[in-house]
């Protein structure tokens, strides 16, 4: 079994806040994540997945097609995007943590990858945390 990763960025706007806490809860669980007029990040995301190299090709996926479905079915709706607002797939009463958007995306880019097995969809939101999630 072979793995291959496709990196794709994004950037995003998102507050993380708890409307049943007060203002000093809220900074505490989330610091400046709780940001009441917003903050953006630089988002990476890597998407792997699995099969076996074809033999006339010596490929597992056609990684301009697999590109090309992770764009159009993720991040070109992320992209640019409020987390909390904007984006379809992303329910309203969830906090767009990087570990629940690990979980959405898989969700909504599974049912597109065809010919292969999606193996695992990894977030990072700074330089120094990133999120992975492989379907459990
Ligand atoms: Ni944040």
């Amino acid at each position: 079994m072979v793995y291959l990763t496709r990196r794709e960025t994004f950037n995003a706007a998102h507050k993380l806040y708890n409307n049943h806490w007060s203002p000093e809860e809220n900074d505490t669980i989330f610091g400046k994540c709780a940001n009441k007029n917003w903050h953006g990040h630089n988002y990476v995301l890597f998407v792997t997945v699995k099969g076996n190299p074809d033999p006339e090709t010596g490929f597992i996926v056609n990684v301009k097609t697999l590109s090309k479905v992770i764009k159009e079915v993720v991040v070109d709706k992320l992209d640019h995007s409020n987390l909390n607002l904007d984006v379809d797939f992303i329910p309203k009463d969830i906090h767009p943590t990087t570990e629940n958007l690990v979980k959405l995306i898989w969700q909504q880019l599974e049912p597109h990858i065809t010919g292969c097995q999606l193996h695992s969809i990894k977030l990072q939101e700074t330089e120094n945390i990133y999120a992975e999630y492989f379907g459990e």
